[in-house]
């Protein structure tokens, strides 16, 4: 297992690009199985999960091409031998259950792996099964697995009661070949669900209202070849964004748009930092006194729950009191215990931790060995280890290469003092 050796205490400053997003792309390579042309996706992040995913393909019959060097899929689905997404992969990445969908709507049944809970919360999928019962498909649970089975899907209007991003995209896949309209209402807003709906515009289906809360989908019979660039990732231009921002640095992330962020840009800025536009991109430059900032997360444009641990490693450094708000999963403050071992002062009360800033207390966050505990909070801890004095050392960090392309080099291209090993443990 690898582990990140940080030495703090370096401003970050630098240049750095947005990789697309491993959020759209996953859903966007699991869309490629509704059509049975060849579908070629650029901007496809080298990531673990990325290959997760071309793996589940490959094993279900689907042809599959990735070059890491140009970050090019190619899927062609012609047929599939065999719709089961087997628990050994399903267990790695939870997002294997976006098959679901796709199986259904073209090959009438789906054999997937019911993911189990994650370190971050329970994560039932209870309404990706919901909408599908709701379009007509039979669901049963049995030995651990959804079988879902229907002859031909049909349309129809699904109010989610709770906003979901995998609901909603699962739900998006499996109504455009659907008989019949489809109208998704408290649909999920995330950029990812709007680049998913390009992208399976782009191949010939009928999807209007994504990024909003309503959508519509007119079934069609066949999707046909295309191609599409994933849309980058703005939890990745976020965490690095906060790296500038917390050692006083100066960082600009390239091709990310201001709107992709939502209401962490406010929040930045409410900090003290500077963040403007810069070409492409978005610059960041760090304020001497970081200021208290509080939020609660919410789905998009609200703060993301993908960047809450990263801006609390900011946080840790305010002059003040600032209260973070976890509203979307039930235990995604595992990183709080680790931020205290660095020194950081923090207090957790069900959903809601109180992060006394270290500013006036002219204290420091101070070097020490803390364990990742998921992605997220790996590249907290990444962070905090960068404005810490002293050496910090990352452990588990196989987290962190599930949703961040070679944090460790790009770090380093901006002044990071930063190194992979081996974990002698
Ligand atoms: C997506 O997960 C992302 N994953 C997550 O990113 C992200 O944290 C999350 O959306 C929220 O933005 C991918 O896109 C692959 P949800 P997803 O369904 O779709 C509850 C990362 O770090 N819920 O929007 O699984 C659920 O428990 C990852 O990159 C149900 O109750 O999230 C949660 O409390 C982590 N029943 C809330 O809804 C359901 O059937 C939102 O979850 C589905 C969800």
């Amino acid at each position: 297992m690898d582990q990140l050796v940080i030495q703090g205490g370096r401003k970050i400053s630098g240049i750095v690009s947005a990789r697309g997003a491993k959020n759209a792309a996953l859903p966007i390579l699991f869309a490629t199985l509704l059509s049975d042309r060849e579908c070629t996706i650029e901007n496809v992040p080298n990531l673990a999960d990325i290959s997760t995913t071309l793996k589940i393909l490959r094993q279900m019959g689907v042809e599959t091409t990735y070059d890491p060097t140009t970050r090019l899929a190619t899927i062609r689905a012609k047929t599939v031998t065999s719709p089961i997404a087997p628990y050994e992969l399903v267990r790695t990445m939870r997002a294997s259950v976006l098959v679901l969908g796709p199986l259904v709507a073209r090959f009438g049944q789906a054999k997937v792996s019911l993911p189990g809970g994650c370190s971050i919360g329970a994560r039932p999928v209870n309404l990706h099964l919901m909408a599908l019962e709701k379009m007509g498909a039979t669901i049963e649970i049995a030995e651990g697995y959804i079988h879902a089975r229907c002859r031909s899907l049909k349309g129809a209007e699904i109010e989610f009661p709770q906003i979901s991003v995998g609901a909603t995209e699962n739900t998006i896949m499996a109504a455009v070949l659907a008989n019949g309209r489809t109208i998704i209402k408290n649909a999920a807003r995330e950029p990812e669900i709007t680049d998913l709906a390009k992208f399976l515009n782009s191949i010939g289906a009928k999807i209007q209202g994504a990024g909003t809360a309503t959508i519509e989908i007119e079934g069609v019979e066949k999707l046909h070849a295309g191609s599409h660039r994933v849309v980058s990732d703005r939890i990745e231009a976020g965490t690095y964004l906060i790296a500038g921002a917390i050692t006083e640095g100066d960082v600009t992330v390239e091709n990310i748009d201001e709107d992709l962020l939502g209401a962490f840009a406010s929040k930045l800025r409410s900090s003290g930092c500077d963040l403007t536009k810069n070409g492409t991109g978005l610059r960041v430059r760090g304020a001497r006194k970081i200021l208290p900032v509080s939020f609660f997360t919410e789905p998009f444009p609200g703060f993301a729950t993908d960047m809450q641990a990263q801006f609390m490693a900011l946080l840790t450094m305010a002059h003040g009191v600032s209260v973070v708000t976890e509203n979307i999963f039930e235990n995604r403050f595992m990183h709080v215990a680790e931020l205290l071992r660095l020194g950081a002062k923090i207090a957790v009360a069900g959903n809601k931790a109180t992060i006394e800033g270290l500013g006036d207390s002219g204290r420091y966050l101070s070097g020490a060995s803390v364990m990742a505990t998921d992605l997220r909070a790996s590249a907290c801890l990444v962070l905090a280890g960068l404005a810490a004095k002293g050496e910090t050392t990352v452990k588990r960090i196989y987290h962190l290469d599930r949703g961040y392309e070679r944090m460790e080099e790009n770090l380093t291209a901006l002044g990071a003092e930063i190194r992979r090993e081996k974990d002698p443990d």
